[in-house]
Parts: C-alpha cells; sequence; structure tokens
C-alpha cells in the first residue's frame, strides 16, 4: 500500500474542513481514504473499502460519530471497530473491522500517515504556531505524477518564463544575468535561495519532506507566505493543496483574493509541468542538468533514497466468519 509514498506524514486538508456528520474521500498515492469525524469530535481516516464486499464507505453516512456503509449497513467506528452487522447479531465482529490509518490534527492541518506505525509526529512550518494569521486553502488537481509537481515547486529559473506577467515578472529585465542558487539541507528538508548578478532574490523557499514547499515573500513588517503540498493521488494523478497564510487583510471576506491569486499562479504552471516526459521524475543522469537545477537534484537524491520502493505493510486481512467454500 502507499508505493513509493509509504510511511510519512501528509497534509490532507485544513483540519476545519472535516464537518463532524461528514465523510470526507481522498485518494492519496493510490488508496481511496475516507476521514470523518468519531463521536468524541476526532479525526479518523479508514481506508475507503467496507471489508465486506469492497464499496466506498465514504458513500455511506456518518452517525453518531460511526461510519455505516452504504450496501448493508455495517458500522466502524474511528478506530475501525466493526459496531454493528445488520442481521447478524452473532456475527463475530471483532474479526469484521476496517482499516485503520493514523491520522492528527495539527496546527490547523490535517495529516494523514501513509502506514501504520509512525514513529515520530507530523512535523508542521513553524508559520503555523504563529499567532493571528490567517488560512485559507484550495485544492487543484494536475495529470501529473507528484514528484514533477514537487520540483516545479522547488525551482527558480523558471519563474521570469513561466509566470511572467506574476510573480515572475521583476526578473525578467535580469534575463541574461547569472543566477546562483543555493541549497541548504535542513532537518526538515532544505531552504533555497537565489542571487542574480550577486544580489540576493527576494524571496526565499523551503522544502519540507515528503512533499511540501513553503515560499516566503513577507511584505515589509508583514507576513505573507504561499505553502503547497504536493499530495500523490495515484502514478498519473496530484491533488495540490495551496495554502495562504497572512498577518494582514485578514478578514475571511478577503480569502477569494489571495485564493485567486494563488490558482493563477499554478495554472501558469500546469500544462508545461503536465507535459513532462517521462511523467516521473527519471534519474538524475537521464536528463540534461545545469548548475541551477541543485534544488531539484536534491529534491530527487531524497525522493529516490527516501521513498522510491517504499510500501506499508498492511496489518492482517480481516477474517471471515461466515462458512468458506
Ligand atoms: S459492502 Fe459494506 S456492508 Fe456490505
Ligand atoms: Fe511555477
Amino acid at each position: 500500500m502507499f508505493s513509493n509514498f509509504a510511511n510519512v506524514w501528509t497534509i490532507v486538508a485544513l483540519a476545519r474542513d472535516l464537518k463532524p456528520g461528514k465523510p470526507l474521500s481522498l485518494r492519496i498515492a493510490g488508496e481511496r481514504v475516507v476521514f470523518f469525524r468519531d463521536a468524541s469530535g476526532k479525526a479518523a481516516a479508514l481506508i475507503d473499502r467496507c471489508p465486506h464486499r469492497g464499496v466506498a464507505l465514504s458513500l455511506g453516512r456518518v452517525d453518531k460519530g460511526e461510519i455505516e456503509c452504504p450496501f448493508h449497513g455495517w458500522r466502524f467506528d474511528g478506530d475501525g471497530c466493526n459496531r454493528h452487522v445488520p442481521w447478524n447479531p452473532d456475527a463475530k465482529r471483532e474479526n469484521l473491522g476496517a482499516v485503520a490509518l493514523p491520522v492528527r490534527e495539527m496546527e490547523g492541518l490535517l495529516w494523514l500517515y501513509t502506514g501504520f506505525s509512525p514513529d515520530r509526529e507530523p512535523q508542521p512550518s513553524e508559520t503555523f504556531t504563529l499567532p493571528g494569521l490567517a488560512v485559507c486553502a484550495q485544492s487543484v488537481v494536475w495529470n501529473v505524477h507528484w514528484t514533477r509537481a514537487m520540483e516545479n515547486m522547488l525551482d527558480m529559473p523558471h519563474l521570469p518564463f513561466v509566470h511572467r506577467k506574476t510573480i515572475g515578472k521583476d526578473a525578467r529585465r535580469l534575463i541574461g544575468g547569472r543566477m546562483d542558487v543555493a541549497w541548504e539541507d535542513r532537518p526538515y528538508g532544505g531552504r533555497i535561495s537565489a542571487a542574480i548578478d550577486g544580489v540576493a532574490r527576494p524571496g526565499a523557499l523551503e522544502y519540507r519532506f515528503p512533499n511540501v514547499m513553503e515560499l516566503f515573500i513577507d511584505p515589509p513588517g508583514k507576513l505573507l507566505r504561499l505553502m503547497v503540498a504536493c499530495i500523490p493521488e495515484d502514478d498519473r494523478t496530484s491533488r495540490l493543496l495551496l495554502l495562504t497564510m497572512r498577518s494582514f487583510a485578514r478578514s475571511p471576506l478577503l480569502d477569494p483574493v489571495f485564493r485567486l491569486l494563488n490558482r493563477r499562479i499554478a495554472r501558469e504552471d500546469q500544462a508545461i509541468v503536465e507535459s513532462s516526459l517521462p511523467g516521473e521524475v527519471p534519474p538524475s543522469g537521464e536528463e540534461a542538468s545545469v548548475r541551477t537545477d541543485a534544488p531539484t537534484l536534491a529534491f530527487r537524491r531524497i525522493y529516490r533514497k527516501r521513498l522510491l520502493g517504499s510500501v506499508a505493510e498492511r496489518p492482517r486481512a480481516p477474517l471471515l466468519d461466515a462458512p468458506t467454500d
């Protein structure tokens, strides 16, 4: 399970977007996952596949903190324990559970672990711990392997070409100069900065393992951060969760303005990144690279070392509680 993206914490949504009484179905690294709030209001996540006949639990309803399968009404709590099997009061419910996954709500974010036994907690960016920030989010779906989307987020030299009228506009007059890009290893991933002809560029970038980019574009005396989580849905599709954190213009009425800007920038990249061949980033030696590709090459090394080939081992399969043939 979760091939090539196993045993890591990933942001999947804002915690406030998981409403009580309503299932939220998301596809993550080849698995369908259903999120819901249990009886105590705590977030829960199950593989979105009923152990009875494999249908999507997310098509059912959430009632009293339990999710009820839409097909034959089996009910599961937030730990995946089977709470009810209609028509079968003698069923061995302890053997008929759904598969639960570790989930956390931290700093206003909803996190999923793509495995079963996390050895650490999620590590949110410090930005989320700062008081008084307005946070808004939206998702866009790209038809591309998540590694191509992630690299795009860490790439400085494309800005004046792809984003010639937005975030790359002011760098256009400098095309023809020499860009230096620095990647510094950090415990959480890496920090990227750039200079053109020796003059530092505004807007540092951070890469947070496994799949988050944070762009620091603080105006004087204020805070403005763009964050993107590149969430694999499957080998050909990625969902980009675009977050904006700001210390000014904090009214929720202004969220659409910030969302629009984020969406416009993402749309500028989309068709170009989706055209990448092969879909998944290849070994570094199979594409031509130059000095300013250092951050994307650093990401490739991390991907190949820590994610490529990873799998999550399933706990034992549910047992039968019926005559076998
Ligand atoms: S398929 Fe879920 S209860 Fe039968
Ligand atoms: Fe871009």
